[in-house]
């Protein structure tokens, strides 16, 4: 089984998107027996929270279902998954600091994936009006089927 985190700060906005978004993906090609996918926050203050109700709406309007219930990042995360993806710079930042040496995961950036702006941040749609939230949906829409594309060309699925 190849294993798939995607981590943000809080784990109610941008990274349980990425995360139903994937699962869509998976179901759709029928991997989810392949590839196990599950996000969590660097900061523990949703802990145990459902996803942010503007991007609940937002995953509503899309027909994308968001199962997460938001966790911290733990040490283990690191030897458990295999690619670990940040969903902005300051995400991976914090999770360069916190992955124990010799940890299997691969951090990454989401954005790596992302055709139409590799390498940038999915800005934090918290703090911004709800544009921000069909935004990050738009990006994550694009970067998690990039992103599956390169696992299953990878281990050749
Ligand atoms: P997320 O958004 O990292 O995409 O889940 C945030 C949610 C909550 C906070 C920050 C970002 N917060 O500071 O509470």
């Amino acid at each position: 089984m190849i294993k798939v985190l995607f981590v943000c700060l809080g784990n109610i906005c941008r990274s349980p998107m990425a995360e139903g978004l994937f699962i869509h993906h998976l179901n759709a090609q029928g991997l989810a027996d392949k590839i196990d996918v599950d996000s969590c926050g660097t900061g523990p203050w949703h802990v145990g929270e459902r996803p942010d109700r503007r991007m609940q709406q937002t995953a509503d309007a899309h027909g994308i279902h968001l199962p997460s219930i938001a966790r911290q990042l733990r040490d283990d995360d690191f030897h458990e998954f295999d690619y670990i993806l940040a969903m902005d710079s300051s995400n991976r930042r914090n999770l360069m600091a916190a992955k124990p040496p010799g940890s299997k995961g691969q951090v990454m950036l989401i954005r790596d994936f992302d055709d139409l702006g590799k390498g940038e941040d999915i800005p934090d749609p918290y703090y911004l009006e709800n544009q921000g939230f069909e935004q990050a949906y738009q990006i994550l829409q694009r970067s998690t089927q990039s992103l599956l594309q390169h696992i299953t060309h990878t281990h050749n699925l």
